[in-house]
């Protein structure tokens, strides 16, 4: 299975910062994955070296995440690093942005069935380093179908053509690592439910978000990043919420890393 994006999905994704497409892979593909991505999220993997967390809570051992994520997949789940997903995905970089465009890496962001977090609107740019420019996408491939009861993604057409708004961490406890925008418009905002095993694609600067799930069963997304290489600004930017993290998460990573 090959993906060609047509000229008139390239000028979309130009003009509005992101696009939509019903299949990015096959459903043996997103059967595979999808087993993979349930192993791993039921061992916890990679929390002890900070990959991961919960992006909207406060991340203590004994509390059920609110919305776990795992960093990385592919590092624990080879079924996620050979999947046909991966593959096309690269493949739709590279029609978007040129043969440049690399990978970045990827992340699972788990809904548990009837959680009521959200994943606020935000620009990732928002959690990137702000001494560089940035060409990137990512590529978030629901892994059942994504509805509106279940927290499919929407998007703020146009929005990647404006500023990097002010952030903070959601509900602005400096211990959460989810970020939240502060004072951008987003009435303009469109949902985009999709099929299991299709994307959607947004510039690292549109605005976009996720809504609760109110089904029984999980909401699963892989998302992948996928870009030219950063450039570095003449003048550095200033992120100022990014000093105020102080998550349980970047302690394990600095525990794994010192060797505690
Ligand atoms: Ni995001």
């Amino acid at each position: 299975m090959e993906i060609n994006i047509t000229s008139e999905q390239r000028r979309f994704y130009r003009e509005n910062g992101y696009l939509v497409l019903d299949a990015i892979t096959t459903p043996d593909d997103v059967a595979s994955v999808r087993a993979a991505y349930d192993r791993i999220f039921e061992q916890r993997a990679g929390r002890e070296v900070g990959e991961q967390f919960d992006l909207a809570g406060t991340d203590e051992d004994e509390t059920r995440a609110a919305l776990p994520q795992i960093l990385n997949p592919s590092k624990y789940a080879p079924e996620i690093a050979e999947s046909l997903m991966k593959k096309n995905a690269i493949s739709v970089a590279k029609q978007l942005l040129g043969d440049e465009a690399a990978y970045g890496g990827e992340h699972a962001i788990l809904k548990p069935a009837g959680s009521a977090a959200e994943t606020p609107w935000h620009q990732d740019e928002a959690y990137w380093d702000p001494a560089f420019a940035y060409n990137s996408m990512s590529i978030w491939i629901p892994l059942q179908p994504a509805t509106l009861e279940n927290g499919c993604m929407w998007f703020v057409p146009g929005s990647h053509r404006g500023p990097i708004f002010e952030h903070r961490q959601i509900g602005d406890d400096p211990r959460v690592h989810g970020l939240e925008v502060i004072g951008a418009d987003v009435s303009s905002g469109v949902a985009y439910p999709i099929p299991a095993g299709g994307c959607t694609i947004h510039h690292n600067a549109t605005l976009h978000y996720t809504g609760p799930n109110r089904t029984d069963q999980p909401r699963r997304a892989l998302i992948m990043i996928l870009g030219l290489p950063g450039v570095r600004l003449p003048e550095p930017r200033d992120f100022p919420w990014q000093a105020r993290w102080q998550t349980a998460r970047q302690a394990r990573a600095k525990a794994a890393e010192t060797g505690g």
